[in-house]
């Protein structure tokens, strides 16, 4: 006659798969430099066309003057420029270079801003984290004025501006705006102001 023994009921093991799905790749912010050439080509290449309207605020048409890669990557002695990368693609880019205008025509005291981020990738936050890098860079370079030209119908950068500037003069020049603000009324986003429209 077998005995049979009871045993203690252990839980059968848990079978793993031979490799867990890789994490989702995070995005970077980061100075760019000349050595990120051909990512900012390809960047820029894989932009819309009302993405690169938007951002250049003119057609620039079926080929990519050359140069403009190196130039908003490295933009003059003074200027820098800050990429959005997530592995070895770059999907987003912001830039500074000071730029003379009418107040004040050497250029001496104003930077210009500018940024722009991958069609797939817009809408999730990255050209705000983008534009709070940029303002930490440049507020370190001691610039009185931060300058930038925007399509008036630009709601988003417009609103992005509102939240980051209380003392903004605006001028109108046919479908462009220029905003001009001090460096140091630059802040981290703002709450929406009670009452105003949000409508985008
Ligand atoms: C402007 C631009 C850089 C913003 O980058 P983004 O990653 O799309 O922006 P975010 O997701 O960080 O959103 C920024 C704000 O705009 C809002 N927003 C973004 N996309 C929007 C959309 N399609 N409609 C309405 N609101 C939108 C966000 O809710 C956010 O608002 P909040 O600050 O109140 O939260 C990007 O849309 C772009 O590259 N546009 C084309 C180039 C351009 O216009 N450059 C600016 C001129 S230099």
């Amino acid at each position: 006659m077998t005995m049979l023994q009871s045993r203690p009921w252990s839980p059968p093991p848990v079978v793993r798969p031979e490799s867990e799905p890789p994490a989702p790749e995070r995005t970077d912010i980061r100075p760019g430099s000349a050595q990120d050439l051909e990512a900012m080509t390809t960047f820029l290449s894989g932009l819309s066309a009302e993405t690169l309207y938007k951002r250049f605020l003119t057609g620039l048409g079926q080929v990519m003057p050359p140069g403009l890669p190196r130039q908003l990557l490295v933009p003059g002695a003074t200027g820098g420029s800050l990429l959005a990368v997530r592995g070895a693609a770059v999907i987003g880019h912001a830039m500074w270079a000071p730029v003379p205008t009418a107040d004040d025509p050497s250029g001496a005291s104003t930077v210009e801003i500018a940024l722009v981020v991958a069609d797939d990738h817009q809408g999730q936050g990255l050209g705000s984290r983008l534009v709070d890098a940029l303002v930490d860079d440049v507020s370190g370079h001691g610039f009185a004025h931060v300058h930038a030209v925007v399509s008036a119908e630009n709601h988003v950068v417009r609103r992005m501006i509102t939240r980051r500037v209380s003392d903004a003069r605006y001028g109108r020049d046919g479908a462009l705006i220029t905003v001009t603000a001090d460096a140091r009324s630059l802040a981290p986003r703002r709450s929406w102001p009670r009452g105003a429209s949000t409508a985008r």
